[in-house]
């Protein structure tokens, strides 16, 4: 049956570090209570904007692919931090990049990648579409709020991208499965980013989160649904060769792997260096496990989200051949001088450094 597979894959992580240390020194919080409950060392400050990170990432995965824009049927950005409202960031991808097809940005938040691939695939399977870049790009440093230290450590930015085709062989999405609670809407939100910001200046522009409560959802979600897509896909959990889980805290990606009862040797984890890049984490690990020839040829890779909303969703791939980039290409983003500090404090009110 027609259905998707993954022929490219790319990533930009912004080259300015945040470390926890950095954090120390203008809040109240420390490297040992970050990494005993997160996971997280450092995170990354994009010097760009969320649409330019998810441009170099698509330019990445297009060249993986060794096919241009122009071959792009669709492009669907998952973000919940996109640079304006209208247009989407997939438009800026497509005036940077080329082509006339599809554009549009879907927020599922943190549940966004999987969300994106399963869009993708299931018009590949109606027949709409042949080829599509799905792209997770997030710049949360703008929504932190630094008077609160429970959300203002864990989120970095950054951006991942696959290219994903046609294909009627044994390769490629088997199944997805996506899921979300609309009772569960306030325990995890931005809400001054949208409409009801406009107007009220009192409404915060920043995360706000009930932690215990989106672990407890986390952890219970993700491993039903993983669950859920390994059995549609036939498959049984030992069959499973990579799990990569959204990077939101590595207490959460152990339970949720134990749940699962997946091996940690199979389980990729990078929270260590990015934090929480919320839509964009999914995508970032992939392509790290591929260049570190974590995945195989002929692997079976699942991947498990969950986010604000909250939203869940799990899709499992069986991986082609080829675990090489057939080309590689320049982010196309010049450096920057600027500290991680520095380029947060230009977007934190009242972060006098
Ligand atoms: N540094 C030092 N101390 C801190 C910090 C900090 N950054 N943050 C909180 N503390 C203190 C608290 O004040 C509290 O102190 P007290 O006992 O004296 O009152 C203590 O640490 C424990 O605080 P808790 O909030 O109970 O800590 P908890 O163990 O629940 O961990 C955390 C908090 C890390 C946020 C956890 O609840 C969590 O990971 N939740 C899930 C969050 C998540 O994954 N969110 C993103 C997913 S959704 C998405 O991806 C968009």
């Amino acid at each position: 049956m027609r259905h998707a597979a993954i022929v490219g894959w790319g990533e930009y992580t912004p080259p300015a570090v945040l470390s926890n240390d950095d954090l120390a020194s203008i809040i109240d919080t420390n490297d040992e209570w970050i990494t005993t409950r997160s996971g997280i060392k450092e995170r990354r400050i994009s010097h760009v904007s969320n649409s330019e990170m998810a441009t170099a990432a698509a330019r990445r995965a297009l060249a993986a692919a060794d096919l241009q824009a122009e071959d792009m049927d669709l492009i669907v950005v998952a973000t919940c931090s996109p640079d304006r409202a209208v247009p989407s960031v997939a438009a800026y991808v497509q005036r940077e990049l080329g082509g006339l097809g599809a554009t549009m940005d879907l927020n599922a938040a943190c549940s966004g990648f999987v969300y994106a691939l399963s869009v993708a695939d299931g018009m590949i399977a109606a027949g709409s579409v042949n080829r599509a870049l799905v792209i997770g790009a997030e710049r949360l440093s703008s929504f932190l709020d630094l008077q609160d230290r429970t959300t203002a450590v864990l989120f970095g930015d950054g951006a991942g991208a696959v290219v994903v085709e046609a294909t009627d062989g044994s390769e490629g999405v088997l199944s997805t499965s996506l899921h979300s609670d609309g009772s569960l809407t306030e325990i995890l939100t931005i809400r001054g980013a949208g409409t009801e910001g406009v107007f009220d200046a009192n409404v915060p522009t920043t995360v706000e989160m009930e932690g215990r409560e989106v672990f407890r959802n986390a952890v219970t979600r993700m491993g039903e649904v993983g669950t859920a897509a390994i059995g549609d896909a036939g498959l049984d959990v030992d069959d499973i060769d990579v799990l990569i889980s959204h990077q939101a805290n590595i207490r959460i990606i152990d339970a949720t792997a134990k749940r699962l009862n997946v091996d940690t040797d199979s389980v990729y984890t990078n929270i260590h260096a990015y934090g929480n890049t919320s839509a964009a984490s999914i995508p970032i690990a992939l392509s790290e496990a591929l260049d570190q020839g974590v995945i195989k040829p002929g692997d079976l890779v699942a991947m498990v989200a969950f986010g604000g909303g909250l939203t869940w969703g799990a899709a499992v791939v069986r991986w082609g051949d080829r675990v090489e980039r057939l080309g590689t290409s320049d982010s196309g983003i010049p450096g920057t001088e600027k500290t991680g500090l520095e380029l947060l404090a230009e977007r934190v009110q009242g972060l006098g450094l």
